[in-house]
């Protein structure tokens, strides 16, 4: 009698996820760009979805602390995330192209209104976790690490004095053309930390496996200089960096 052997199929792991989180201006967005692209991984600015909601209920006359109606628009909310003809990104919302209208400041700051109430949150999370496809994702946020990818591969929390990141995007509006007040941007960059780590609900703060580093003295190529060596360090990653996708 011949035995049967029986064959176990396992189911394929699931894309990595390295958590980039932290606050306003502390360079995560530019380390989680440069990262994607030096890994070949997608990229998730969870932040442009909470940016994106603001918008959208502005242009719907729906009250900020409106939570019901919030969520409905959070649960239906018509966003492409797109490449134009020279590979940057474009986020086209309803239609319309709002790449350059979410960065604002008033979007920052509406943004981080509606990111307070807990079915908003409930309702983006599905839609954040469905950015996790191979070969990997490189996820930037306030709450990646400890609640949207609590199993991420690599957790870093990375953070700045307010004052360095009001400098920081001082100079980007300067660059842009744009006016501003150094003492009115740090008013804004505290009181939006305050509201993030504040919350009830995800609060911005770094994961108890988070690797924690401090930027105000750092370049973005030292920081990114830390990170690549923290990936050097994790075998899994490294493996699946080799074969091209998950084992
Ligand atoms: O990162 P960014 O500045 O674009 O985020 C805008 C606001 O969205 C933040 O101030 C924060 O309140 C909220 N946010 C959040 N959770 C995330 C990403 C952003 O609450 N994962």
């Amino acid at each position: 009698m011949s035995a049967e052997v029986e064959k176990v199929v396992m189911p394929p792991a699931p894309a990595p996820v390295i958590a980039i989180d932290g606050p306003s201006g502390s360079g995560k967005g530019t380390i989680a760009h440069r990262l994607a692209s030096l890994l070949g991984f997608h990229v998730l600015d969870s932040g442009s979805l909470y940016r994106l909601l603001a918008l959208a209920a502005q242009h719907h006359g729906v009250a900020l602390d409106n939570e019901a109606a919030l969520q409905v628009l959070a649960g239906h909310l018509d966003v492409q995330f797109q490449q134009n003809a020279a590979g940057e990104a474009v986020i086209i919302l309803e239609g319309e192209d709002v790449t350059n209208v979410i960065r604002t400041e008033e979007m920052g700051r509406s943004a981080s209104i509606v990111a307070a109430l807990p079915a908003v949150r409930t309702a983006l999370l599905h839609r954040q976790q469905a950015f996790r496809e191979q070969p990997g994702l490189v996820a930037d946020g306030r709450d990646m690490g400890t609640v949207v990818f609590p199993d991420a591969c690599l957790k870093i929390f990375l953070t700045a004095s307010a004052e360095a990141r009001a400098e920081r995007r001082y100079k980007q509006l300067l660059e842009k053309g744009f006016s501003a007040s150094l003492p009115a941007l740090v008013d804004d960059i505290r009181s939006r930390d305050n509201r993030d780590i504040n919350r009830p609900v995800a609060p911005l703060k770094a994961a108890d496996d988070a690797i924690v580093l401090d930027s105000t003295q750092l370049g973005i190529d030292a920081v990114m200089e830390r990170v690549m060596r923290e990936i050097g360090q994790l075998p899994e990653l490294k493996r699946h960096l080799r074969n091209g996708s998950a084992a």
